[in-house]
């Protein structure tokens, strides 16, 4: 079939490269021209596992293009996807005016019947806004608006859109629901179809439950600070509860990233728009900030004063396997640090080239080395969920630094191990216990 993706971010992008995958012929448009030569050059803007060479195989094979020209976009596609950024305005709600504009765009150029899918993340409704836009602008237009909500992960998109848990299509007739049904038919997935709305719903829903879940075993490991308790313990023994799950409950510096913190402040912003307001997501919030004022008062009850201390930081990304630092919490406490005058010397796998171009890069020291981050630092912060930071020889860690404390935003080490090692480790809901000293 053939198909368009208008927007090639992270979510564009790698939605085209799969689909193109699975033998459909596919047109990417961005309206940035910059990104539509790094494409055509043979490069590709982001970091995602399996990405590149997907790209490159497919548009070898003539399945994947890239072009600046929405219209070309719409005459090409029998089904036109919108993958635009959705970006917050400052009190929380969506701002939709990239998805306004697209419609405006995609209608004159609609000559032929087109389903139109929403592919961002929109506020309940969105849909029938896309619609009635394309109707004023194109008054007797043939198509069709379809919702089909994202829920690929970052660092792991690609499997997750080769094989997805399911597909949700929301759709008010049956001719797009039929077309859409033939374009996923390859994934061999299970598909949901509802009405517009409720497909809309359901992403707003979903990301905010999994960050429910973030935040109730992040609030429990405060509760297991105070009492002794073992968070991963407690998450092991819940998680065995088939109707609750293990995934999702691991205790850390809290959520960050592009979609968590955005998604659960329009549900929230969406829900007292009509009327009804979702105010457990309001403390689904306060939890997660609390998680990195916590850490930050442990480290000072520690360190005392911060101000020229050197503290090394392992971890920028928001989460392992990605470049992204979009809202990264790993972040937001390098700049914490650096605020209170503490010399970081930080290192990420994937992230540092994003982070020099930052402001902060110039107040913090990018160590290319996370061995060398270490030397001379008066604690060690694990702020990113690599596993390859759980993978460090600490032996060599050790000598480098001027004391051995480690501080595990993630829960990644094991603190029996690190206080063999000599550490005094401290982790994240881990109690007493885990303060391990030689
Ligand atoms: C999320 C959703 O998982 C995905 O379905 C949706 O399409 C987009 O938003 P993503 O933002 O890529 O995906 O990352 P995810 O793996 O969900 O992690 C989000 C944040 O939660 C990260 O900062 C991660 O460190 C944190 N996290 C995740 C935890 O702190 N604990 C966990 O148990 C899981």
């Amino acid at each position: 079939m053939k198909l368009t993706i208008i927007g090639s971010g992270y979510v564009g992008l790698t939605t085209g490269a799969c689909f193109a995958e699975v033998g459909h012929e596919v047109l990417c448009v961005d309206n940035d021209p910059r990104k539509i030569e790094t494409l055509l050059r043979g490069d590709i803007p982001i970091y995602e596992p399996g990405l590149a060479e997907m790209v490159t195989k497919n548009v070898a094979a003539g399945r994947l293009r890239f072009t600046t020209d929405t219209p070309e976009g719409v005459r090409h596609g029998d089904v036109v996807f919108i993958a635009v950024p959705t970006p917050p305005n400052p009190d929380g709600s969506v701002d939709l005016k990239f998805i306004e504009k697209v419609a405006r765009e995609i209608a004159p150029a609609i000559e032929t019947y087109k389903v139109i899918v929403d592919k961002s993340t929109v506020p309940v409704k969105t849909g029938e806004k896309v619609a009635e836009t394309i109707r004023r602008y194109a008054p007797g237009a043939d198509f069709d608006v379809v919702s089909n909500p994202e829920f690929l992960r970052e660092g792991s998109a690609v499997a997750d859109l080769m094989k997805p848990d399911r597909i949700v299509i929301g759709a008010n007739s049956e001719r797009a629901l039929a077309l859409m049904q033939r374009l996923y038919a390859p994934f061999h997935a299970a598909v949901l179809t509802t009405d517009i709305a409720s497909a809309e719903l359901i992403k707003h829903a979903a990301n905010s439950f999994l960050a429910l879940k973030i935040s109730y075993i992040n609030a429990v490991s405060a509760i297991c600070e105070a009492s002794g308790a073992d968070v991963e313990m407690v998450a092991e023994g819940i998680g065995m509860d088939k109707r609750i799950g293990r995934a999702f409950l691991n205790a850390g510096l809290g959520y960050g990233g592009s979609c968590f913190p955005k998604d659960i402040a329009a549900f929230i912003a969406i829900s007292e728009d009509l009327g009804v307001p979702f105010t457990l997501l309001k403390e689904v919030e306060r939890i997660n900030r609390d998680q990195l004022e916590r850490f930050l008062k442990r480290l000072r009850d520690k360190l005392w004063v911060l101000e020229e201390k050197k503290i090394a930081v392992w971890g920028l990304a928001f989460k392992q396997n990605t470049d992204d630092i979009r809202c990264s919490v790993a972040l937001d406490l390098v700049e914490r640090l650096v605020a209170e005058g503490a010399e970081v010397r930080a290192y990420d796998p994937k992230a540092m080239d994003r982070v020099r171009d930052l402001p902060l890069g110039e107040k913090i020291v990018l160590v290319d080395d996370p061995l060398a981050a270490c030397d001379g630092a008066e604690a060690l912060v694990i702020a990113t969920e690599w596993p390859q930071f759980a993978q460090a020889d600490f032996a060599k860690v050790k000598p480098r630094m001027l004391s051995p404390l480690v501080f595990d935003g993630r829960n990644l080490l094991d603190p029996a191990t690190m206080a063999r090692l000599g550490f005094e480790y401290h982790g994240i809901g881990r109690g007493a216990a885990s303060v391990g000293e030689e």
